[in-house]
């Protein structure tokens, strides 16, 4: 289930290759992941010059932050992507308030990509979340504190809460890809996708969707 590619490079060409050929389809609906991992396919999408007029997106998740503030996933999709190619800012969203009516927008998502925590997690969807879960507020993990206290100037300034698409909603996209970089992601890859499915890993539940694709580099 996992495909090893030889270089990070590849890894986010191959996954740009999909992008690619989704947003020829009429209207295309993108789920969207942040971290460190998307930013490299990113800068290839940027480069490739494609066309994103007719493209809707929704984040997988933000902080309980101001949007506006540095770190919040609103400003590292405009800063990566969103201000760098010709989206319309009315078609790109983000779950800043967990309402029915985001929900229901998250509709026929043609393609939705994944990064993967070092505890399993899918978005925001830390162990313990429910297979049918949807858009809302969830207390952050000690470790994704932790994790991700890297981008902050202490890990006191890491949001301890965050809204996240829930595993219920990106179970229903059409098409899934996960990218995973660095060996540290290794071991917890390999539980979630050979490994139990089970709510301790939400990663694991990718292995009852009947599209998704895993790539990985180290
Ligand atoms: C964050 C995001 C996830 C992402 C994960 C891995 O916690 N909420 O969506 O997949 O980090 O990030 P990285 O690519 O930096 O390892």
């Amino acid at each position: 289930m996992i495909k090893t590619l030889s270089t990070y490079k590849e890894l986010c060409s191959v996954v740009a290759d999909i992008v690619e050929h989704t947003l020829t389809l009429p209207k295309p609906k993108l789920v969207l992941p942040t971290g460190s991992t998307p930013i490299s396919l990113y800068k290839e999408l940027v480069n490739r010059d494609l066309d994103w007029s007719t493209t809707t997106t929704f984040n997988l998740d933000e902080y309980v932050i101001n949007p506006n503030h540095p770190q919040s996933y609103n400003s590292f999709m405009k800063k990566h992507l969103f201000d760098r190619v010709n989206i319309y800012p009315d078609n790109y969203h983000f779950p800043f308030r967990p309402t029915e009516a985001y929900e229901d927008k998250i509709k026929e998502i043609d393609l939705c990509i994944l990064g993967i925590g070092t505890n399993g997690h899918i978005a925001f969807n830390e162990p313990g979340s429910t297979i049918d879960s949807r858009t809302r507020v969830v207390d952050l993990s000690e470790q994704t504190i932790r994790d991700n206290s890297r981008f902050f100037p202490t890990i006191d300034d890491v949001p301890k809460q965050a809204i996240t698409m829930g595993l219920g909603t990106i179970m229903e996209s059409k098409k899934i890809v996960l990218m995973a970089n660095g060996e540290h992601k290794l071991n917890i890859l390999n539980v979630a996708m050979n490994g139990e499915v089970t709510e301790d890993v939400p990663a694991s539940i990718l292995q009852n969707h009947k599209n998704v694709k895993v790539y990985y580099s180290d």
